[in-house]
């Protein structure tokens, strides 16, 4: 009898159980309950800053191609592209300048640790398609050329400075003798307009060899915290280029944790308005990834409830160019980190290494910059949410619910010549301080609608300020005080 009840307890317990796998195979990518996805997202969410690198065999010509500048701006990972190289004229003038030091990486880790960046994010591989891995699906790769695995040297530097860790990896492929480039009238390629050199492809070859190397990428390096895919144009997108969702869950297959973005596509439900860097929407359905990636753009009014992602290079190229100059100022790279965080966004700092790894003098003072800044600040980025200001003219704010109650950091940009800041909100304030300053003074008393803070007259740090304000309850901020309308 005994057998019999369990018989059956058990055959009603797998019809169950079968249904309930149909059921999460039918939704698909979108089983997910929100409660798993914000236990993913939660990480990154806290995070707030990672680094990214650029580095690939474009490194090594620096911006240079027949010794004469490409150009002084703009990207110079896209040096073959410029040029209009076909692979292999490019390979026979890049692999020879292509030569990483032992434990190249480790500057790296070490410089986004200091800067207090959490995760690192490197080029697997970069449109010009040389994988930086030891790749058996390929020949054009750091394993077959050097004889080295940069991705394991990579992922070993990262971890031993415990960051998280992910790979960029490009869809697009300038190599492959496969990719069809004439699917798209978009996403360029140094052939574009030309003939196959060798005849026919077919695109569906190039699909089987992407989805091998993303699996490699993933297989052999352990956990992977972050997949960023680049890229997609609205003629050539998501399934019909990539087989994107089989390659999204493909790689979640193999890392349950894994964030991905959203740049296998190129339509509005995945986060995007237009092919330009700035045509992100304010939306994404979280099928096509998990964050919206702005790029070298800072949306103007936040994202609210999303997650997004500012990516952005020190000077204005990627890959590393000895023709650029144009090194943004700690200033402006510190209050771009502000800003991103008071609308809610993570920032994704990018470096470009030069062939043997190491980094410009310019590179490294700015992540200590930051770093500096963080160590005495990093409370008003990590582990906040955005401003709940719709507007504050001297500056940022950014916000943390804890246990013991609210604190609502204020980072000013303008100090007040006065001393006196104005806050455009009602709050219980328990405490007040400066973090560059703890012993200095800071009053406050609520006059009327808005909350007077009076401040030391000169401000501790020229760039931002942090305020710190523990509220006994939750602000009643102004809404009415509203960004100025623009010119
Ligand atoms: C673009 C560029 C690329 C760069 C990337 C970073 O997609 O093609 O060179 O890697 O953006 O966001």
């Amino acid at each position: 009898m005994r057998t019999t009840a369990s018989f059956i307890r058990l055959t009603v317990a797998l019809a169950l159980l079968c249904g309930a796998t149909s059921a999460m195979k039918t939704l698909g990518q979108t089983a997910e309950s929100k409660e798993a996805r914000n236990e993913r997202m939660r990480w990154w969410r806290e995070a707030r800053f990672g680094m990214f690198v650029h580095w690939g065999l474009y490194s090594g010509l620096a911006g240079t191609w027949n010794d004469k500048p490409v150009g002084t701006k703009g990207g110079m990972e896209w040096i073959q592209f410029y040029v209009k190289a076909d692979t292999d004229t490019y390979a026979q003038k890049a692999v020879p300048l292509f030569k990483p030091a032992p434990g190249f990486a480790k500057e790296w880790a070490k410089l986004a640790k200091m800067a207090g960046c959490k995760y690192i994010v490197l080029t697997s591989k970069h449109h010009d398609g040389f994988a930086l891995h030891n790749s058996t699906v390929s020949e054009f790769d750091a394993g077959s050329v050097l004889g080295r695995d940069l991705l394991k040297e990579f992922t070993d530097a990262a971890r031993a400075e415990g960051l998280r860790i992910g790979f960029y990896h490009s869809v697009i492929d300038w190599h492959h003798d496969q990719y069809e480039y004439a699917l798209s009238k978009q996403l360029c390629h140094p052939l574009q307009g030309k003939p196959y050199p060798n005849g026919k492809r077919d695109h569906a070859d190039y699909l089987k060899f992407l989805h091998a190397q993303a699996d490699e990428l993933v297989s052999n390096y352990g956990p992977i915290d972050i997949l960023w895919w680049d890229y997609s144009s609205q003629d050539f997108e998501g399934d019909a280029a990539w087989r994107a969702f089989d390659l999204m869950a493909a790689v979640r297959a193999k890392q349950p944790g894994i964030i991905m973005n959203n740049r296998l596509f190129r339509n509005e439900a995945a986060g995007w308005k237009s092919m330009g860097t700035d045509g992100f929407a304010l939306s994404i359905d979280n099928k096509y990834g998990d964050f919206i990636t702005p790029e070298q753009h800072i949306p103007a009014t936040g994202m609210p409830g999303l997650d997004f992602e500012v990516c952005m290079t020190l000077n204005t190229t990627w890959g590393y160019s000895a023709h650029d100059h144009a090194w943004k100022s700690d200033e402006t790279l510190i209050r771009n980190l502000v800003d991103i965080a008071s609308k809610g966004g993570n920032y994704l700092l990018n470096i470009g290494p030069k062939a043997d790894g190491s980094v410009t003098p310019e590179t490294v003072n700015a992540f200590r910059a930051i770093g500096e800044w963080m160590k005495v600040n990093g409370e008003s980025i990590y582990e906040t949410t955005a401003s709940p200001f719709p507007y504050l003219a001297w500056g940022r704010s950014t916000m943390r619910k804890g246990e013991q109650g609210i604190t609502l950091y204020l980072q000013v940009f303008d100090w007040p010549a006065d001393g006196i800041l104005k806050v455009p909100m009602q709050a219980e304030i328990a405490a007040a301080r400066l973090l560059a300053a703890p012993d200095a003074n800071v009053t406050f008393e609520t006059a009327s609608a808005h909350t007077v803070l009076r401040l030391p007259s000169t401000a501790p740090d020229k760039i931002a300020t942090v305020v710190r304000l523990d509220l006994k309850s939750a602000p009643e901020v102004d809404m009415s005080v509203k960004p100025p309308a623009a010119k």
